[in-house]
């Protein structure tokens, strides 16, 4: 499928200051990053700008959610650091600000060829605000000439640094949102058939606007997770519900059944297609997590286009560990590829110049 926006591919980069928006936002305990996908996702774009020889990379990111304050543990300090430790012959420097003076000067003192990430845009109200100054601001420190895209996951935001920045500077996509906006609406557009469409998780209004969006699209469409678990009832005879589940000592229904799975993995093996959003069980706990490590272990092994998102369910599938297993897609994207799934716009990619 056509992809509408431009790409890097399409703007001379070479001997300019490039802004990369990514989306660093990953889990970190005790100051270590405990699952470093959305960084190592973000490097096809960063070896690539630097090939093509930019005079300096600059990358803005949000951590976590600090409301508009300085908080340390939302500091981007040890994503920088893990950044450095996967590109060991770049130079790659933080600094602990995202505009003004000493944002100038570590720009300067970057050599060519180098990356600076800024500090959390979210210590400032300014960039949930999709303030206009703010995206100045960050212009006028950095020296940015152009601006890349490249934070799928943070694309359905309409913040300063995904939507009034891009306003302000030739403005295209990276790859990795190439790569999951492409996937995520070829599988809408022109999926192959037999498409299967499982959906998990807690919240039915989240989901319920990705079930009526596949309903005329999918060939079949399955629920599991706490939404059967809470009693979903379908009104279309493609949906099948999960029905039956594994409880606790106390009757909560944490899994779907061994039954229920059998029909799950009876559908996949008919499918060519399948978007999977949403665990079918509570999976933080092994003895509940069995039939979505099913599930994914068929995904994973079969001749099958797979599409997994949702934060829960990327998460799951990254840690499973098993080289064996290949998929399409696993989106970087929660709310994003949920959103896009649903058919609702992105405001972060509709803001990028059109090809
Ligand atoms: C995510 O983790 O889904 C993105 O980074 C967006 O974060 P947000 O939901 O706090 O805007």
């Amino acid at each position: 499928m056509d992809f509408r926006k431009k790409t890097v591919r399409d703007i001379d980069v070479a001997g300019k200051v490039v802004l990369v928006r990514v989306d660093y936002n990953v889990p970190i305990k005790d100051g270590k990053i405990t699952e470093d996908m959305r960084i190592r996702a973000s490097l096809p774009t960063l070896e690539y700008l630097l090939e093509q020889k930019v005079a300096k990379v600059i990358l803005i990111s949000h951590l976590g959610r600090p409301e508009g304050k300085r908080a340390e543990e939302y500091s981007l300090m040890p994503v920088a650091e893990c950044l450095a430790g996967l590109l060991p012959d770049k130079t790659v420097r933080f600094i602990n600000e995202t505009f003004g003076d000493g944002v100038r000067a570590a720009v300067k003192d970057l050599p060519e060829g180098g990356i600076l990430m800024l500090e959390n845009l979210r210590f400032s109200p300014d960039e949930e605000a999709n303030s206009e100054k703010f995206a100045d601001e960050i212009i006028a420190a950095t020296g940015a000439e152009i601006f890349v895209q490249d934070g799928f996951a943070v694309i359905h935001r309409a913040h300063a640094s995904t939507e009034a920045i891009a306003k302000k500077l030739p403005a295209v996509a990276g790859f990795l949102v190439e790569k999951e906006v492409s996937s995520l609406e070829g599988a809408m557009t022109n999926p192959e058939h037999p498409l299967l469409v499982i959906i998990g998780g807690a919240k039915v209004e989240d989901k319920q606007p990705l079930i009526d969006k596949f309903l005329p699209i999918a060939d079949m469409i399955a629920v599991g997770g706490k939404i059967a678990a809470d009693g979903y009832r379908a009104t279309d005879s493609k949906v099948y519900v999960a029905d039956s589940f594994v409880t606790d000592e106390k009757g909560a229904k944490l899994d779907i059944s061994i039954n229920c799975v059998t029909e799950i993995l009876a559908m996949i093996l008919k499918a060519k297609t399948v978007i999977w959003n949403g665990t079918l069980g509570m999976v933080e706990d092994e003895r509940y997590a069995k039939a979505s490590l099913a599930v994914a272990r068929a995904l994973g092994s079969r001749d099958v286009f797979s599409i997994i998102g949702g934060g829960d369910t990327t998460g799951f599938v990254e840690s499973i560990k098993d080289e064996n297993l290949h998929f399409g897609l696993v989106s970087t994207g929660g709310g994003a590829s949920l959103e896009l799934l649903s058919g609702k716009k992105l405001p972060g990619f509709e803001v990028l110049q059109d090809r």
